[in-house]
């Protein structure tokens, strides 16, 4: 599916940076090493870079990732990128200085694991910056989200206080703000931003 969605010239989710990534994105320790998490076509990944982080940037689609790689060297940028499925990426431990999730919608046991995963994976003091949809995006009249029948994919910020216990978490709310993000996720939108640090 999402092969075929990127399977296009246009970058279907914009080339520019999500809002809540440009707005929170310096609380990432400067220089630092940054995973992005279901980054896609590489809009925030390619962004990081131009900001000086060292970043890989994992999906599972291996056309948008190469979307990805073409943006970045457009704009004489390296970033790393691996093909992979978030259930089995092998995240590491104590290796980024941030993780990125931008609307990153999984199915719950495996947004669970990559939770878990993401709490591992950081160093202490690194940052984790989320934004998903909630349900009541099914609500509204904008573009984006899981399908009705894929409710177990949004997120809310009771199962983000649940899934990163553990972290310090500095900010998890939800609201309702207009999107304009390429085709796919445009108009009145119903979603969950968190901020989230690993302290030992
Ligand atoms: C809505 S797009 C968001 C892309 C990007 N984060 C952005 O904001 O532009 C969701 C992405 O999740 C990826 N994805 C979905 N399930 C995945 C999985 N199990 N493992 C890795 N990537 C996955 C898709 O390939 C797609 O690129």
């Amino acid at each position: 599916m999402w092969n075929d969605r990127y399977n296009t010239d246009a970058f279907v989710y914009g080339t520019e940076p999500n809002d809540f990534l440009l707005a929170q994105f310096a609380k990432i320790p400067a220089g630092g090493h940054v995973l992005c998490l279901a980054e896609g076509e590489g809009r925030n990944a390619v962004f990081l870079a131009e900001q000086g982080y060292c970043v890989t940037a994992v999906d599972m689609s291996h056309v948008g990732l190469q979307k990805a790689k073409r943006l970045a060297e457009s704009k004489g940028l390296h970033i790393e990128t691996i093909v992979a499925n978030l259930s089995e990426f092998d995240f590491g431990v104590n290796r980024y200085d941030g993780i990125v999730s931008i609307f990153a919608h999984l199915p719950s046991p495996i947004r669970k694991l990559v939770h878990a995963n993401v709490k591992a994976a950081l160093k202490e003091n690194g940052i984790f910056i989320l934004e998903a949809y909630t349900e009541r995006q099914l609500l509204t009249d904008g573009v984006g989200g899981p399908p009705a029948s894929a409710k177990d994919m949004f997120m809310s910020s009771d199962i983000l206080s649940d899934e990163l216990e553990g972290m310090q978490v500095n900010m998890n709310v939800e609201l309702t703000r207009i999107l304009n993000e390429g085709t796919y996720h445009t108009g009145n939108s119903e979603v969950v931003q968190c901020i989230a640090t690993k302290c030992f």
